[in-house]
């Protein structure tokens, strides 16, 4: 039995045009977590500052990315969504963080290659720091479960590196303090499977993104019905029938990627689908792929409207948020000053 009670941290980037991917890939996640955890959902607006952020938009998506949430059906009473500046602990563990990882870890993160590009003595302090800041939203927490994109998979076992480095080179101060062995658990990815792995409508290949040119690539959850049809309509396909088997879709990633998205937004099997739609064409497919989303994503579309259209609530939910984080955040801190050895006062 391990001392840790289970409970799911996650965060998301207020960084613009939340899209299906988005919904599919991980807020839908986190709804289904709360039934079987606590959950901290956390928009994460000092990774976001990691790039350049304008300050207005910066709020307005950090709200957006809120209403988002609550839309889609996370109860900020049950569990806590707050956004991550409100909670000071955040940078202080960072810090710790920074001095507990090291250079060549951080290094080695394929994130910062991508993200720095060829110009890497012009990416910001922030953004080599990145993972040391994911790391401390996690650990605060003492959180045993993240729920993340594939793309994440290397940042949560750096978390474990530095959670382990941490516990080992404190062993001595753990025992006398009566921590026992492991301060910061090892804390687990729940990774999404390929079925919500959400493609461009351009290019089967490419993953669903915000900062694809072609707003015609993804749905955004601000989309309205008439929009969301218009993209699937536009989605790029080839031009035979749906297989009739669900492994003939692996060679034809546009087909996949629809079927995928009716898949998940029918909470269902690919191979149900395949059963419906199979020897079907895309003109009768994509009109009822269309209704489905339509169907879907409309009501929270309309609750992510009424939110945006009342900052002061979406402000007082973040505020709410952050008051009951910052308890369990203060608390790991208070401990872990001890453990390093800073004079508390
Ligand atoms: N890096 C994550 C992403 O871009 C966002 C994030 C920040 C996060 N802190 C986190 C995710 C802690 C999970 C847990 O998707």
């Amino acid at each position: 039995m391990s001392k840790f009670v289970d409970r799911v941290f996650s965060g998301v980037q207020p960084t613009g045009n939340l899209h299906l991917g988005n919904y599919l890939g991980a807020i839908k996640k986190f709804v289904a977590m709360q039934a079987s955890h606590q959950c901290v959902y956390c928009v994460v607006d000092m990774h976001a500052l990691t790039a350049w952020q304008d300050p207005t938009e910066l709020a307005a998506n950090t709200r957006e990315v809120t209403a988002a949430f609550i839309a889609a059906g996370i109860d900020p009473k049950a569990h806590i969504v707050f956004n991550q500046s409100q909670v000071a602990e955040h940078a202080e563990l960072a810090w710790i963080f920074n001095c507990v990882a090291r250079m060549g870890w951080m290094n080695r993160m394929t994130q910062f290659k991508e993200k720095a590009g060829k110009d890497r003595e012009n990416a910001s302090v922030g953004l080599f720091a990145y993972p040391t800041l994911m790391a401390a939203d996690i650990l605060l927490y003492k959180a045993t479960h993240v729920p993340v994109g594939d793309d994440q998979k290397q940042h949560l076992e750096l978390t474990r590196d530095i959670a382990a480095k941490f516990n080992n080179d404190f062993g001595e101060q753990l025992e006398r303090l009566g921590h026992g062995e492991q301060f910061f658990p090892m804390t687990e990815p729940l990774i999404e499977g390929p079925a919500t792995r959400i493609m461009s409508l351009r290019d089967g290949s490419k993953k669903m993104s915000k900062s694809d040119a072609s707003d015609l690539s993804r749905i955004n959850l601000t989309d309205d019905a008439d929009a969301i049809a218009k993209k699937i309509r536009k989605a790029k396909t080839d031009p035979a029938p749906l297989p009739d088997n669900v492994d003939d879709l692996a060679a034809r990633p546009e087909a996949d990627n629809l079927v995928g998205i009716y898949a998940a937004l029918a909470e269902t099997a690919k191979e149900q689908v395949i059963g419906e739609y199979g020897g079907r064409e895309f003109s009768a497919f994509k009109p009822a792929l269309a209704d489905l989303a339509v169907d879907k994503l409309s009501p929270v579309n309309a609750e992510m409207r009424r939110l945006t259209d009342d900052p002061a609530t979406v402000d007082a939910t973040l505020r709410e948020g952050a008051a009951r984080a910052r308890e369990i955040a203060a608390a790991t801190m208070a401990e872990v000053r001890d453990i390093v050895g800073f004079i508390r006062g």
